[in-house]
């Protein structure tokens, strides 16, 4: 080996880039986007915009808001012919599949992306193309799941009602959407649209680093973002949570269970490698779980028994001793589903949060003009050997 390598797996103690972005404190449970505080963005602010803060580094002024949002409405459409990936794929295929696969195939539609030293114009424009068109795609793959007529994007809706009606819509015309959907998708997509370096942002920035398009790499994002560690949580704690009501609801059984170390079963939406304490965005979104059943008068029996669970959790040493406490998946699963989403959307819905934040982090890494990514490791493999004949072995 040469030079001192340090192993770290996980990078658990690594700092892997620079960033002026996000800021974490684990311990003291603090998230702020830019220097904003996310108990500010969630209740003051909308996505749009919390997406322009993360992209562009600053809150805009009216005019900049509203040329933001126009530019932004001129590219919801796309491509007719992406429809035949949709015909290509089994109907019953998981909707991060799909989406991975569409977002990297926007590329093919957009070749002036694929240019590694574009323009800032240029950069721009696929930075707008893709925050523009992701609702699209993600309502069209929702609504091909059903087997239900694709709804166009409606360009004098703002962002998250646009989306929710291409969700919801059942006609070409546009279907009345609840105030209260809108303004809980707007808190949720908020709440999901940055989170400094974790797994799916270290990805997009390390693809990115290769100088990689911005489809390519948003859509190796969404790969990493899958995995039931990570975004794929979500849907996991509902199933989670759907067992342990089916299995009658015993919270003591499922945290014996959690605690046992020859049993696979981990407790979905608990713990974090950041937070160390309370993870803030799982503290607003459980206050909103309350409000939003309560004014769509729904009753989610799993409400009860995540509340349960989490209590037990929280009182359990074995919980207190590894600081493992409700992360951002957690309380969201109940939300998405009060609003109407099937399970295997809710990580296709943390992707669309965590889009803008995943292009502000690409961009910064651009910016600053980061090496390619390549780290070393520490070679445990045999020591040299000679070839051995086939008819010798
Ligand atoms: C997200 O990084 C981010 O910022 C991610 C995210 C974002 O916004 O991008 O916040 C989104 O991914 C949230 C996390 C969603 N994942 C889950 O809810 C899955 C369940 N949680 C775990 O798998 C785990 O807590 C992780 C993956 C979140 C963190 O894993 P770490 O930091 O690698 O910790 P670890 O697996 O080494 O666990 C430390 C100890 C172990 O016990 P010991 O070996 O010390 O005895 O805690 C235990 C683990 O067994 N442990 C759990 C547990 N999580 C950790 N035990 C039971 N249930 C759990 N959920």
């Amino acid at each position: 080996q040469t030079g001192y390598i340090t192993l770290d797996p996980g990078f658990k103690n690594t700092g892997a880039a620079k960033s002026a972005i996000t800021f974490l404190d684990g311990e003291k449970g603090i998230l702020r986007y830019r220097g904003y505080a996310i108990e500010e963005l969630a209740s003051k602010s909308t996505f749009v915009e919390v997406a322009y803060l993360l992209i562009y580094g600053e809150l805009p002024t009216g005019n900049e808001l509203e040329t933001f949002r126009m530019t932004v409405r001129r590219h919801t459409l796309i491509h007719e012919d992406m429809k035949k990936f949709f015909d290509g794929f089994p109907s019953k295929s998981h909707p991060m599949g799909l989406l991975s696969a569409l977002v990297g195939a926007l590329s093919a539609f957009y070749p002036e992306s694929l240019n590694a030293h574009a323009t800032e114009e240029e950069e721009d424009l696929t930075v707008i193309q893709l925050l523009a068109k992701m609702p699209t795609i993600v309502s069209w793959i929702y609504k091909k799941s059903l087997g239900h007529p694709l709804i166009y994007p409606s360009n004098d809706l703002d962002y998250v009602t646009n989306f929710l009606n291409m969700i919801f819509g059942q006609r070409t015309e546009q279907t009345e959407i609840d105030p209260v959907m809108v303004s809980a998708m707007n808190t949720l997509l908020i709440l999901h649209a940055d989170h400094e370096q974790n797994c799916s942002t270290s990805t997009v920035r390390i693809v990115g680093s290769s100088q990689a398009n911005l489809f390519a790499s948003i859509s190796a994002g969404i790969s990493a973002l899958w995995g039931p560690l990570h975004g794929g949580a979500n849907q996991a704690v509902i199933e989670m949570l759907e067992k342990i009501k089916n299995d009658g609801g015993d919270c003591d059984k499922w945290i014996a269970k959690a605690k046992d170390k020859n049993d696979p079963f981990r407790l979905m939406g608990f713990g974090h490698r950041v937070y160390k304490n309370f993870d803030p965005r799982a503290k607003i979104i459980k206050k909103a779980c309350d409000e939003v059943l309560e004014k769509l008068g729904i009753n989610d029996p799993v409400l009860e028994i995540a509340k349960k669970l989490e209590n037990a959790a929280l009182n359990d040493p074995y919980f207190i001793e590894r600081k493992l406490y409700p992360n951002v998946d957690f309380y969201s699963g109940i939300i998405y589903r009060a609003l109407g989403f099937p399970t295997d959307m809710f990580t296709v819905l943390f992707a669309l949060g965590r889009l803008p934040g995943w292009i502000a982090q690409w961009r910064e890494m651009r910016t600053n003009k980061e090496p390619i990514g390549r780290p070393r490791q520490v070679y445990v493999g045999a020591p040299e050997r000679n070839y051995v004949d086939l008819a010798k072995r």
